[in-house]
């Protein structure tokens, strides 16, 4: 499976916005995260443009859980999205590469004392609260405070989407937000409606991930929706926004087919716009927070082969030098992903595998696979790597993190350094 930019060249190699992989492999080292920015710049605004188009008074914030990096904060700036940042590290990663605080949402369900004093002073433009122990510590904090701050509420609709279950946080039984249906999420409205400093400017709520079809996003739209009308209704409170999170699925596979983002943003639009206008509430903005959507297929990962190991009549290992520290997710969430041998891409790929990884388990990247024949020192290309692969790799075994090399137009360059051994001693005291 090709992802866009993605061709085969003269070499018969795997080219990534005119890219040769095989050279990068060589002129970089292996494995590799190759992030094609000129693909995570077409899904920026493809995805804003979707949804302005059908409804201008809406904003578009990248989720940087997905891929963070300081390169990768000044694109989304030059973009113009704003940003989601989950952690006070997320948070300082943006500051430290001076994306506009303003434009910054600050996550978290369970915010400390100095994470909310860090995302106050930094001047962030949402504070999502997701409890009330942030409320008592907001309050705290602000207690001197002339200023507003402005704030938005995480809550729960209590809809079970279809994901894997460690994926799914809309649900009733979840540790996000405050639920609507307990009465929990009124009761937080009602005391922020008391605080002369933190200025409620709406409703926020994340169904889920990688999720194919609109399935819980229209039921949730009609939830927040019953919300804010119950909130007008009975304190008097009107929602300036609605932030639906991200979730919008994407093409590990050729079997996968998620909705494309026009059709994703005409459904949500339709639900959205139709609903405030039955109940009659004020204009809304309408937010959404993609992470997967937006730089999912603009990562590949490339990695050398090189043992080969046939157990006869049961299967054929094909071994590779990265594995479950740069990615985790077949491991953790029995993610299915795709592959081609990049040095070898125009050959017809029919030998069956299973690509292992080098650390000291199972560790298996993906089970079964049809590929080019393969050999040690071909150049494995993992495709759709660009969500949550960086973003969660790990030291295990004391293996180095890969470098992130950016292309667009031809050109590659460094945006995160390859550790080294130093770095992976640099913590160690004795
Ligand atoms: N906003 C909030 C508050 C979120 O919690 C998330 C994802 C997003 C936005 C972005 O959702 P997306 O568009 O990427 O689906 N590590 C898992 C995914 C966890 C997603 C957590 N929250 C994985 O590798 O599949």
């Amino acid at each position: 499976m090709l992802l866009p930019g993605q061709h085969i060249n003269q070499k018969g190699h795997l080219t990534i916005e005119g890219c040769d992989v095989v050279e990068l492999a060589s002129q970089y080292g292996t494995p590799l995260y190759v992030f094609n920015e000129a693909q995570a710049r077409r899904n920026m605004r493809a995805f804003r443009d979707a949804v302005a188009h059908l409804y201008s008074n809406s904003a578009v914030a990248f989720a940087g859980k997905a891929f963070l990096c300081r390169a990768m904060c000044r694109i989304v700036a030059e973009e113009g999205l704003y940003l989601d940042v989950a952690s006070s590290g997320e948070l300082y990663t943006a500051l430290s590469a001076d994306f506009p605080p303003e434009r910054l949402v600050f996550h978290g369900n369970n915010k400390s004392r100095d994470e909310l004093e860090m995302a106050i002073g930094a001047g962030v433009g949402r504070i999502v609260i997701d409890n009330d122990l942030e409320i008592d510590l907001l309050e705290e904090l602000t207690v001197d405070r002339e200023a507003a701050v402005p704030v938005a509420l995480r809550v729960s609709p209590g809809i079970d989407p279809d994901t894997h279950e460690l994926i799914s946080t809309g649900q009733v039984d979840t540790k996000f937000g405050f639920h609507i249906g307990s009465g929990a999420a009124m009761r937080a409205v009602e005391r922020l409606k008391a605080s002369k400093i933190l200025d409620l400017r709406g409703a926020h709520c994340q169904i889920g991930s990688q999720l194919m079809d609109l399935s819980a996003h229209l039921p949730a739209i009609d939830q927040m929706l019953d919300f804010a009308k119950q909130v007008r209704e009975d304190l008097g409170v009107e929602f300036d926004e609605i932030n639906l999170g991200g979730g919008l699925g994407i093409r590990y596979t050729e079997e996968d087919q998620p909705p494309s983002m026009d059709d994703f943003a005409a459904q949500i639009v339709e639900r959205f716009a139709g609903g405030i206008e039955a109940r009659g509430l004020n204009a809304i903005a309408l937010w959404q927070e993609p992470g997967r959507s937006i730089v999912g297929d603009a990562g590949t990962t490339l990695y050398r082969i090189g043992a080969h190991k046939e157990i006869p009549g049961i299967r054929t290992y094909v071994c590779v030098d990265g594995g479950m520290s740069d990615n985790i997710r077949p491991g953790l969430y029995s993610s299915v992903y795709s592959a081609v041998v990049a040095n070898k891409a125009s050959q017809p790929a029919n030998h069956q595998v299973t690509i292992s990884g080098k650390h000291c388990e199972t560790d298996t990247l993906i089970k079964s696979i049809k590929l080019q024949k393969t050999e040690p020192g071909d150049i494995l290309a993992v495709q759709c790597t660009g969500a949550y692969n960086y973003s969660m790799a790990s030291n295990y075994n004391r293996m180095p993190r890969p470098a992130v090399v950016a292309v667009s137009d031809s050109q590659s360059r460094v945006i995160v350094a390859r550790e080294n051994y130093d770095d992976l001693l640099r913590q160690d005291r004795g």
